[in-house]
C-alpha cells in the first residue's frame, strides 16, 4: 500500500514542533494537537520524533504485541539510574523482566492483596484520626495529603518500613532523595547536553541521593535476612527474597530486588493519590454522585469496622473509580515501538519512531456517547462495560508491560474512600475552585483543598 505522510505540526530548525508546545501543559497541549491534527500526528521534538496516537483505530493496531513493544524512552532511561532493569523501566527482553514478572505477579493477586488489607487499613486509619482532629473548618490540601498516604501505604506494605508521613510536614529524606533524582531525570531530557555536562553540583547530589537509597533499601533488606524466621513477613519483599522463577528455577538477586523496592514506590503512590483526589473532585462536582457512593458505604457497613470482605460489595465505588480514569487518565499515555517497518492503516511507521498512545483524547472519543467529557459513572456499569471496544479504555496500559499494580491501587482506593465517607461528610474549601491541573507526565488536580466534618451519625 502506498503510505501518506503522518499529519503533524509545523517543524522548524533546531526548536523542531517544540513551539507547538506549551511546557507547562503537555497534557493539555497535546489534546489540542489531537483535535487539530487528528487521531495519529507526528511531533518532531529536538532528540525524538514522536508519533501521537488516540485514534481507536489506530491504538487498536498498535496494541498488537506482535507488532509492538514498550520502548523505554528518553526520560526512562534517565531513571534506569535509578531502577535499572525493575519491572518499569526494564526492557521486555532482558531477562529480568520475565524473571520479576514471573515471581512478583502472584505477590499482587486476590491472596496477596488480602494479606496487606491490615496495612492498608493501619494506613488509611492514621488519615482519619488526622481529619478528625483537624475539625471542620481546617482546609486540608487533598493531593499532598493523599500522597502521604499512598506513599506510607506502599512502603508498609512492600516491605514493611513506615515513613510515618502524617505525622511530620516534611518528607522522609528517603522520598526527598527520590524526588529529586525524579525531577532531575526530567530536566535532564530537557536541557541541551552541554548544560549538563557543566552542572557538577546537580550531577553530585544526584548521584549521592542515588546511593543513599540504594543503602536504605540494602539496610532493609539485610535487617529482612537476618530476623527470625517468626519475624519472616509475607509482603512483597518477602516473597522478592524467596520467590523462585518458575522458568529458570532462579531466584532475584539483591541488586534486582533492590530496583523494584524503589521501582514500586515511584510507581506505586502519585498515580493512585492522583486516581483519588480526582474521584473527590468529581463527586463533589456532581452531589448526587457523591450521595450515591456514600449511602453505598452505608449500606454496606453501617457501623461496621470497615473489612476485606466489604470491599468487593462498593460497586458503585468500582464504577466510579474506573470512570475517574477514564476521564483522568492519570499517566497520560505509554510509549511503543515496532520491530520492523509496519504499515498502520495509511501510514509506515519505522522501528526509530516514539509512539506514543495517548490516552485523554483516546478516552475521550466518540464512543463514550453525547458527551464524552461528562463524568458518567454509568460508562461502567456492568452492561455498558461488557460494550467497551478492545484498546478504547487502556489506563493502565496494555498487555504483558501493563500495570501490575492495579488491584493494589483499587483496593487501596476503595479503602480509604469508604472510611473517609463513612466517617465524614465532605465540602470544598472554596465553594468556587475552579480545576487547576498540575501537569508532569502525569496529571493532579492543583491546589485543591476539602473540609472534613464528622458524620452525626458516627460513633
Ligand atoms: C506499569 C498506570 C498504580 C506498579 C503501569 C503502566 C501504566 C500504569 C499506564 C504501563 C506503563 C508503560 O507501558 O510504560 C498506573 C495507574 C495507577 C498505577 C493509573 C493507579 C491508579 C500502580 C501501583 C503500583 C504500580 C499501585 C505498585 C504497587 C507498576 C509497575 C509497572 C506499571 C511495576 C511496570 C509493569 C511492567 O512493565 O512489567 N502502570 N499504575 N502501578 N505499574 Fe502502574
Amino acid at each position: 500500500p502506498v503510505s501518506k505522510p503522518i499529519p503533524h505540526p509545523p517543524i522548524y530548525p533546531i526548536v523542531k514542533s517544540v513551539l507547538s508546545l506549551d511546557i507547562k501543559r503537555p497534557v493539555q497541549s497535546m489534546m489540542a494537537l489531537a483535535e487539530k491534527y487528528g487521531g495519529i500526528y507526528r511531533l518532531e521534538v529536538p532528540n525524538d520524533s514522536l508519533v501521537i496516537v488516540s485514534g481507536l483505530e489506530y491504538v487498536q493496531e498498535f496494541c498488537d504485541e506482535d507488532r509492538f513493544d514498550k520502548k523505554v524512552f528518553s526520560a526512562l532511561e534517565k531513571v534506569r539510574d535509578l531502577t535499572g532493569d525493575g519491572l518499569f523501566t526494564a526492557h521486555t527482553e532482558e531477562p529480568n523482566w520475565g524473571k520479576a514478572h514471573r515471581i512478583l505477579t502472584p505477590a499482587f493477586g486476590p491472596h496477596a492483596m488480602q494479606d496487606m488489607f491490615d496495612k492498608m487499613y493501619d494506613v488509611a486509619e492514621q488519615l482519619c484520626v488526622k481529619l478528625e482532629r483537624l475539625g471542620p473548618d481546617e482546609p486540608f490540601n487533598v493531593p499532598a495529603n493523599m500522597t502521604r498516604l499512598t506513599l506510607d501505604t506502599i512502603a508498609l506494605c512492600a516491605f514493611d518500613y513506615r515513613f510515618n508521613s502524617f505525622y511530620k510536614n516534611e518528607m522522609h529524606p528517603f522520598v526527598e532523595a527520590m524526588l529529586f533524582i525524579l525531577h532531575e531525570a526530567n530536566q535532564h531530557m530537557r536541557r541541551l547536553p552541554i548544560m549538563n555536562r557543566l552542572m557538577y553540583k546537580t550531577k553530585e547530589r544526584y548521584n549521592k541521593d542515588i546511593q543513599y537509597m540504594y543503602t536504605v533499601a540494602q539496610k532493609i533488606l539485610d535487617q529482612r535476612r537476618k530476623a527470625d524466621k517468626a519475624e519472616q513477613v509475607d509482603d512483597l519483599l518477602g516473597r522478592m527474597l524467596e520467590g523462585v522463577d518458575p522458568d529458570t528455577g532462579e531466584k532475584l538477586s539483591d541488586q534486582n530486588i533492590i530496583y523494584q523496592m524503589v521501582t514500586f514506590l515511584i510507581a506505586g503512590h502519585e498515580t493512585t493519590s492522583s486516581m483519588m483526589a480526582f474521584t473527590f473532585y468529581e463527586m463533589l462536582k456532581q452531589p448526587h454522585i457523591l450521595a450515591r457512593v456514600q449511602a453505598e458505604v452505608d449500606e454496606v457497613l453501617g457501623q461496621e469496622k470497615l473489612q476485606f470482605h466489604h470491599l468487593s460489595k462498593l460497586k458503585y465505588m468500582d464504577m466510579v473509580l474506573k470512570e475517574c480514569l477514564r476521564l483522568w487518565p492519570i499517566a497520560s499515555g505509554f510509549n511503543l515501538r515496532s520491530f520492523k517497518d509496519e504499515q498502520v492503516g495509511e501510514y509506515l511507521i519505522k522501528p526509530t519512531d516514539s509512539i506514543f498512545i495517548f490516552l485523554p483524547s483516546l478516552h475521550r472519543a466518540p464512543i463514550w456517547g453525547e458527551d464524552p467529557k461528562l463524568f458518567n459513572p454509568e460508562n461502567f456499569s456492568p452492561e455498558n462495560e461488557a460494550k467497551i471496544p478492545p484498546s478504547a479504555y487502556l489506563p493502565f496500559g496494555n498487555g504483558r508491560r501493563s500495570c501490575i499494580g492495579r488491584p493494589f491501587a483499587f483496593q487501596e482506593a476503595k479503602l480509604a474512600i469508604a472510611m473517609i465517607l463513612q466517617r465524614f461528610d465532605i465540602s470544598l474549601a472554596d465553594p468556587n475552585y475552579e480545576l487547576v491541573l498540575d501537569e508532569t507526565l502525569t496529571i493532579k488536580p492543583d491546589n485543591y483543598f476539602l473540609k472534613f466534618k464528622k458524620r452525626p451519625g458516627f460513633k
